[in-house]
């Protein structure tokens, strides 16, 4: 990479404006000497800080950090790895297949421990393509992980959204679009299994438009699909991308077609197909809009492409596309102010952690996304939460298969840190500013069970254990009030087993769980005092706190929910924790 000094002239450029504007918390923070003698002396500081900037803004371009989405069983993992074939990332297929989670695995917990413990390797897949550093955040399929993708969510800045062909808008696909949208992440849809019979591609486009509330710009189309498929036309490229089922190959055949009524189309997919192509594009540009990156860019469009992940067929195309529109890292809020990436300060956030697996050692990795400024190993940052400063000495990166330990990461990056049990998800980490980043969602769990313990004895253990396992983001916990009677609550009946399991194995303590009947957590908020201390004294048995100390009514039908919202109009019920970006 090559990267240009800046001339004097702008250098003393950026003092004058510098010393001008004053430039708090962005790099400049030494007001310049007004007269002469002093910007010379000061010349070598900023010329180093103009490099550093330049390097940070030439390695913040150079990113793209997504995450693949789907309902389990569309191609996720096989297009993940396809995606890592061409990136060079891999050689082999099946890398990453081996470390997905199964889905019929559903009591086998150690597995799927084993399971999640390998999948550290691939939480986070980077690889170089077309100049581009390409981070891929996994997430997991498995429907009782999902709010492990949810927060995954949080931490990348567009998503690729796969829809197997035949059985179109899937639920878990509609439930993480739901939190796409409500972060306007910017979303490509590859419509994967045309070498399948499956859907007509109008039929499909209006599903996806309609379930998923999203405007959708096809920008390649099918010919044909299932035995008669024969390739795609890239709308945007005017090519054709003949069709071969082969699951090895990386180059593709693309044929140049200018112009739809080139007579060389019809030699190659034969007249009928040539005509309804034509057919088909001239609908598609009278019905949708041309595409405009803008709109992708703020989650109102989505562009669609079609192929077949497993066959390598269209993947090339998406990635390229992804490449020439996808965002760089872009910047978050915070509860104090929006930070840019371009900020020289370093500031990131926590969205997951992971377990390690050797019971013994009860250390976890937390996945950090940087969000500005330079990540340095050994320097000291702030843990905004515990106001404490930590230097990590162990750094880790990954790509594809391999960790290891990196001096510097950037703005679009995720890292591994070693953590003894300091980090819970959400947990900010800066050069010094206080500052939280907002929106690391918690959503309303599904299953509720109450957790008894069964060993007296060891009921500091559990109460350890309990805490430490839900900041990693295992499960929620709320306490009653008043009491201490913890309720914990899951997306999935899997993790009370993972629970139980690694309480027993990593903290000594023996527990169960109790089925209770809730149907929802709900975080109040109002400004309503008054009807707030009504309600309280009214549903005095349904109160929860959750670990921050968030009110919570845990409602027990949908009828009692909406009750209480008839009841108390001045309190609003959220089902999920995302409400504090509004406050
Ligand atoms: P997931 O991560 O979204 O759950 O899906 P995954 O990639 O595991 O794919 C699910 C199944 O769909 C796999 O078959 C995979 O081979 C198949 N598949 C993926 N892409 C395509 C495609 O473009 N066309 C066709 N026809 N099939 C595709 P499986 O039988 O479950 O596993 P395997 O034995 O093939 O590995």
């Amino acid at each position: 990479m090559t990267i240009f000094a800046p001339t004097k002239m702008e250098v003393v450029a950026q003092l004058v404006r510098a010393s001008v504007c004053g430039t708090e918390g962005r790099g400049f923070e030494p007001h310049l000497p007004p007269n002469k003698k002093g910007v010379q002396k000061w010349i070598p500081f900023f010329l180093f800080m103009t490099l550093q900037n330049m390097k940070n803004q030439a390695a913040i371009e150079k990113r793209r950090t997504f995450g693949i989405i789907a309902h389990p069983d569309a191609g996720k993992t096989t297009l993940t790895e396809k995606l890592l074939l061409f990136g060079g990332a891999i050689q082999t297929a099946g890398a990453v297949k081996n470390n997905k989670i199964k889905k019929t695995a559903t009591s086998d917990f150690m597995e799927i421990e084993k399971q999640r413990g390998i999948s550290v390797a691939t939480s986070v897949m980077a690889f170089e393509y077309g100049g581009k550093q390409i981070n891929i955040l996994d997430t997991p399929g498995h429907k009782d992980f999902a709010e492990d993708t949810y927060r995954t969510l949080t931490a990348v800045d567009s998503v690729i959204l796969v829809i197997d062909c035949a059985n179109g808008v899937e639920s878990q696909t509609e439930k993480l679009m739901e939190v796409c949208r409500m972060r306007k992440t910017p979303v490509i849809i590859f419509v994967n299994k045309m070498d399948r019979e499956g859907k007509d591609a109008f039929t499909l486009l209006d599903e996806l438009e309609e379930k998923l509330d999203i405007k959708v710009r096809p920008l390649t189309w099918p010919i044909g699909m299932g035995d008669r498929f024969k390739g795609v036309y890239n709308i945007y490229d005017h090519n054709l991308n003949l069709f071969q089922a082969n699951k090895t190959k990386r180059e593709e055949e693309i044929v140049s077609i200018k112009d739809l009524n080139d007579p060389q189309l019809d030699t190659l997919v034969g007249e009928a197909f040539a005509n309804e192509l034509r057919e088909e594009i001239e609908i598609i540009d009278g019905v949708y809009d041309t595409f405009d990156r803008e709109k992708y860019l703020s989650g109102e469009i989505a562009p669609v492409y079609f192929g077949s992940a497993v066959n390598n067929f269209g993947v090339q195309e998406l990635l390229d596309s992804f490449i020439e529109f996808s965002p760089s890292p872009i910047g978050r809020e915070t509860d104090s102010r929006f930070i840019e990436p371009s900020e020289p300060k370093f500031t990131g956030f926590v969205f997951k952690i992971h377990a390690n697996l050797d019971p013994k050692h009860r250390d976890r990795i937390a996945f950090l996304r940087i969000v500005s400024g330079k990540f340095e190993r050994n320097h000291f940052y702030n843990h905004v939460r515990l106001n404490k400063n930590f230097k990590f000495s162990n750094p880790t990166s990954f790509m594809a298969q391999d960790k290891s330990v990196i001096d510097e990461a950037f703005p679009g990056d995720v890292i591994g840190l070693y953590d003894t049990g300091n980090f819970k998800i959400g947990d900010t980490l800066t050069e010094g500013e206080k500052l939280m980043f907002k929106g690391i969602p918690s959503f309303s769990p599904e299953i509720f069970m109450e957790l008894e313990n069964l060993d007296p004895m060891k009921s500091k253990q559990l109460e350890k254990g309990i805490h430490q396992l839900t900041d990693e983001g295992v499960a929620q916990m709320f306490i009653m009030q008043p009491g201490k009677r913890k309720i914990v609550g899951t997306v999935g009946q899997l993790q009370f087993e993972v629970i139980a399991h690694r309480l027993l194995n990593e903290y000594g303590a023996n527990c169960r769980f109790v089925p209770k009947n809730y149907y929802k957590a709900c975080w109040i908020t109002t400004d309503n005092k008054e009807q707030l201390a009504d309600f309280m004294r009214a549903k005095t048995s349904y109160l929860a706190k959750d670990k921050d100390d968030n009110l919570v009514f845990l409602a027990e039908t949908t009828f009692l929910l909406a009750m209480a919202e008839k009841d108390y109009p001045d309190l609003t019920f959220h089902t999920t924790s995302e409400f504090k970006l509004e406050s």
